[in-house]
This record gives structure tokens, sequence and C-alpha cells, in this order.
């Protein structure tokens, strides 16, 4: 099939080569031209793993092109798939005007029957407005779907490749055949439903995730208290199936591009319904507090934070990344700066992005070269992403190297028979502390 993806962010770009994997003629579309130049020449402006070689390989055998020519793209294609960004405005609500922008100029080159598919994260509604907006420029026939993304960073391509569904959202059955048939050999369980529906599956599903989050999250707060282990209470949950064990880790809370954004919409789409979402706007809550327990820890153990050296593993929102959107350590970092720790940082994928997004005129961070510049002479050491070099660290090495002994591990990935061999005096989230 021939493809034209507008957008090379994630998910447009990530679903543009995966679609030319399978076989398709895909033309990914975008206005900045170095971006575009940068994907010509092999290279992928996220770190995401496996992406770039699969990038190259379909670009070599000539099923994945890049253009800043839209309307070409748009002409020679059968599906249009549009993933621009919807970002938040400042009252949580997504920003249409990308999404507006592309209608408008798909309807005014629009040459013939095309199927119009949103996969950009959009509001209930949207894509109503969508086919308004396409057909104020034009008369051609065209179908417009809504099937939304549930890849994640990190793990992209894998996702992308073996989705667990496929949602399509449309009222058209031609379009809904066309869709089935791109799908075809990524996954059987497809679900074909209405438009509202799909985008309303999209938002739920993430408002839902960050719900467990935040639900263990809490269970990991009382576990400390009545000196429980969450990860035994999460194992013994999670064999319920319907329960099911994933996202109940407990940590320092979910960050990223999307959690974060999601669940804000989808409570901002509920007010202006005047539908108070009590539940998520506790999840949201919740999530923005854990993000102190760190601080909590670090006070009850070193008490006033002024001139302490504080070691920071991990910057990403998680591994896998280089993105810092709504990263945890950002709030947490702002906070030991504002009591006056002396902070040494290192991730080793996103520093140099964490580092240019929130802190780049400040002079007070030690920006660490090696993971063990960090512990060197620090009082305490903070885990905060479970990057896999940070996992496999040898805990006597930490001990021995450290100022002081103490050692917070926001992610959980330290097993407490290992801890307690060392002099660490150890704290995770929800597990017995060990001193
Ligand atoms: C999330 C969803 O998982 C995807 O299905 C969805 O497509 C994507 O958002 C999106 O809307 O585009 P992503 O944000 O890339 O994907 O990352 P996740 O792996 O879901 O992790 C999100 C956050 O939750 C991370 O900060 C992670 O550390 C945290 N998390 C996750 C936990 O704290 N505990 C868990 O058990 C799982």
């Amino acid at each position: 099939m021939k493809i034209a993806v507008i957008g090379t962010g994630y998910v447009g770009l990530v679903s543009g080569v995966c679609f030319a994997e399978l076989g398709n003629e895909v033309i990914c579309v975008d206005k900045l031209s170095e971006k575009i130049a940068m994907l010509i020449a092999g290279k992928t402006p996220i770190y995401e793993p496996g992406l770039q070689e699969l990038m190259i390989r379909n670009s070599n055998a000539g099923r994945l092109r890049f253009t800043t020519d839209f309307a070409s793209a748009i002409r020679e294609s059968e599906i249009v798939i549009i993933a621009v960004g919807t970002p938040s405005l400042p009252n949580g609500e997504a920003n249409l005007e990308f999404i507006q922008a592309v209608a408008s100029e798909i309807g005014s080159v629009l040459n013939g029957y095309k199927v119009i598919v949103t996969k950009s994260t959009v509001p209930v509604g949207t894509n109503d407005q969508v086919v308004n907006w396409i057909r104020e420029q034009t008369a051609q026939p065209f179908d417009v779907a809504s099937v939304p993304e549930f890849l994640r960073e990190g793990t992209a391509v894998r996702d992308t490749l073996n989705p667990d569904r496929i949602v399509i959202g449309t009222s058209s059955q031609r379009a809904a055949n066309v869709l089935y048939e791109l799908h075809r050999p990524l996954t059987d369980q497809v679900v074909q439903t209405d438009i509202r529906s799909a985008e309303m599956i999209k938002y739920a599903s993430n408002a839902f995730l960050a719900t467990k989050i935040s639900f263990i999250n809490e269970i990991a707060n009382i576990c400390e208290k009545v000196e429980a282990n969450v990860e035994e209470v999460a194992r013994g949950m999670g064999l319920d199936s319907r329960i099911g064990s994933s996202f109940l880790r407990a940590g320092i809370g979910y960050g990223g591009s999307c959690f974060p954004k999601d669940t804000q919409a989808l409570i901002q789409i509920a007010g202006n319904l005047s539908y108070d979402f009590k539940l998520l706007k506790s999840v949201v809550e919740v999530n923005k507090l854990q993000r102190g327990s760190v601080l909590d820890k670090l006070h009850e153990t070193l008490g006033n934070l002024q001139g302490r050296i504080i070691g920071i593993w991990g910057l990403a929102f998680k591994p896998g990344t280089d993105d810092v959107r709504e990263a945890p350590a950002f709030d947490i970092i702002q906070r030991l700066l504002d009591e006056g720790a002396e902070l040494k940082v290192y991730d080793p994928i996103a520093q140099d992005n964490f580092r240019q997004v929130y802190f780049s005129d400040e002079t007070s961070i030690n920006w660490c070269n090696d993971m063990w510049d960090v512990v060197d002479n620090s009082d305490a050491l903070c885990l905060l992403t479970e990057w896999d070099c940070f996992v496999k660290a040898d805990l006597e090495e930490i001990d021995l190297r450290m100022h002081g002994s103490i050692l917070i591990d926001g992610r959980n990935v330290y097993r407490l028979e290992d801890v307690s061999k060392t002099g660490l005096h150890y704290y995770s989230v929800g597990r017995p502390v060990i001193n």
C-alpha cells in the first residue's frame, strides 16, 4: 500500500518505518527541512533502540522516503496518517492547531479517495472536526479513521510490530477494510468501533495505566509504614488475571510525554462537560507527591541538606530513551538545589538533553562523565532511572567510594539480600529499610 505519514515525531517516524518494514511504500513528511535532511542522511532525531537500523534498511530498499513536499506525498498515497503533536495548553487541554492545519492542507490537495487516519492522541470528537476541516477544502471523496497508537518509548519498534491490539475507529466499512488489510500482518486482535470510542480508548488506556502506577505507589507508601514489601504485594496481586502483573512497579512516579499530558487532557475533557473526574485527579496528585518521597528519605537520614553532596543516577523519565519530558528527576533536582544541596549527576543517554532542557544556565550542578564520579565522596546516592549500568553496579564499590553510606533506590532495582551484605543504609520504595 502507498502511505503518507505526516509528522516525523515519535509516533510518525516509528509507524512510517514499521509500515515500510511490512512491505508498504511509505513517504514521511515533515515541514522541518533540517529534520528531513537528517532522516535522509540515515540519522534518527530520537534515541530509540533498533529504529535507525530499520530505517536505513527500508530507505535502501526504496520503500521509505522522506520529504518536505506535502502535496506530492498526499497525492501519491492511498492512506494518509496524521501523526503531528498535540501538546498541552496551559489549562491541560490538547492543542489541536497542528491537526487542524494538516487536515486543511490535506483537503486542499486531495486528488481522489483516500483513507485519512489520525494516530495523534486527540480529544473525543476531534476526528469529526477533522472531517469538517478537510471537507471545507474539497469535494473529493475520503474517509477518516481514528487508529490510536499504543507504543512505548524505548520499545517502540517492538510494540509497533507486535501490538496487543489494533483499534480502528471509523464509520466507513470501506476505510475499515483498507485498515484491516494494512494491519493484518501485525495481529488478528482488531477492535473495530466508532470514531469517538476509539478516541476514548486511547485516553482511557493511558489513564488506567497511570492509575495502576499511582495505586501501587500508595500501597508502597503504606507498606513502608506497616513493614510489608510492595514487591511481594504486587506479585500476589498480579497473579490474579483480573488484575494482571504489569504496571505495578512502585517507584518515584510516572513521567514522559504521554501519561502526564493525557491524564490532564482527560480531566479537562471531562471538566468541560461538567464532569469532575475525581479518581484521575487523585492519580495525578499522588504522582506529584511520590516524587517527594526521595526528599523525605534524604531528610530522614541527613536532616538539613544544605551543603550535602548528593549523587543522582538517572535523569530520563525511564530507561531506553533520552526523553526527559516530565521526568521525575527534574522536580527532585530542583528541590535539592533549592535546599542548598551540592549535586553530582549522571545519565548514560539523556544527560545532554536534560541539561539543555532544564538547567542550561545552572552552574551549581556537577555533570559527571562517568557514573562512578557521581558516587565518589557523596553523602547520599539517589537512583532515579533504572538504566542497566546502574542495576548491574557493584554494591560494594558504591559503599567503598561514597563518603556517606545512604543509597536511595527510587526504582527498587537492588535485591534486599544483596544490599544487606554491604554497609549501605538502603531506602527503596515500599520495601523494608536496610540499615
Ligand atoms: C505510554 C504507554 O505505556 C503507551 O502504551 C502509550 O502508547 C504511550 O504512553 C503514549 O501515549 O504514547 P511511555 O510513556 O513511552 O508509554 O512509557 P511507559 O513505559 O508506559 O512508562 C511511563 C512511565 O511510567 C515511566 O516514567 C515509568 O517509569 C513509569 N512506570 C511504568 C512506573 O513507575 N511503574 C510501572 O510499573 C510502569
